[in-house]
């Protein structure tokens, strides 16, 4: 029985990657809003695909949010590397400690034995703001690698949810939603055919930058988040998702 699930699933992430045109898709058990250990079985097949791809000297850039945060904890390579470094790939210090990327990045440099480099901006930053802190020499240095990175791991939200999240003001929200955003990733919003509709001041990739990372890994789960991924996905077909069986099958049923 837990081949032919195996199979089911492969066979289900071979028809999500036909549909949404990327180049692999991993789907995994269960339904992250009915149940938590989703968001583990998520962390641990995502920790595989680092496994398989990971090389000496990477910079591994991570964004913020419970399924980062499971990533990191389920983190575990089969063979150890040398001289990796994590940084986040957008500031973050106005969210919930365990969720902020600025966290998830020492968690994971911990699991991997990696150097960690820290972020010190909120993510909320104005544009006077984000001028004076990058005279701050941390923030230079985490955004000059951030320019650099090798992989990146990122989650995937609903563009309603994250603007309510990151304290975004009411008419921007509306702005964002108006213009038909329906998806986020590392601070940028984008509709359903993965045109930009806005992206946040603050430190972090730009979408130039994250379209010439080697390896991107995109990480969402629950039937919710389908529309999210649809439209993240348009962004690279050399992505690798990580979703769950329920954002899967709803993927299905709306495409
Ligand atoms: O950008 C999207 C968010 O990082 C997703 O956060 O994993 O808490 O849903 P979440």
């Amino acid at each position: 029985d837990l081949y032919r699930e195996f199979n089911n699933l492969t066979e289900l992430g071979n028809r999500i990657s036909d549909i949404l045109k990327v180049k692999e898709v991993i789907v995994v058990k269960g339904d992250v809003s009915k149940e938590d250990y989703v968001f583990n079985n998520l962390g641990s097949a995502t920790s595989k695909i680092i496994d398989r791809i990971l090389q000496d000297g990477d910079k591994i850039g991570v964004t913020g949010g419970r399924t980062l945060s499971a990533i990191a904890e389920e983190m575990d390579l089969s063979v150890k590397r040398e001289n990796l470094t994590v940084i986040p790939a957008r500031g973050s210090l106005g969210r919930s400690a365990g969720y902020q990327s600025n966290s998830i990045a020492s968690k994971l440099a911990q699991k991997l034995n990696a150097e960690y480099q820290i972020l010190p901006v909120p993510d909320t930053a104005s544009v006077e703001a984000m001028k004076m802190l990058m005279d701050n020499q941390e923030v230079k240095e985490a955004y000059e690698k951030l320019k650099n990175l090798d992989i990146l791991i990122f989650g995937m939200g609903r563009a309603d949810v994250m603007t309510n999240r990151r304290g975004t003001t009411e008419d921007l929200r509306e702005k964002i939603l108006s213009d038909g955003g329906v998806g986020e990733a590392f601070g940028h919003y984008f509709d359903i055919e993965g045109r930009e509709v806005y992206h946040s001041q603050s430190v972090g990739i730009t979408l130039s930058e994250f379209l010439k990372i080697p390896n991107t890994i995109g990480v969402a789960g629950g039937e919710e988040k389908a529309e999210a991924i649809i439209s993240i996905s348009t962004l690279r077909p050399d992505m690798v998702l990580v979703i769950d069986e329920s954002a899967a099958n709803k993927i299905v049923d709306i495409r």
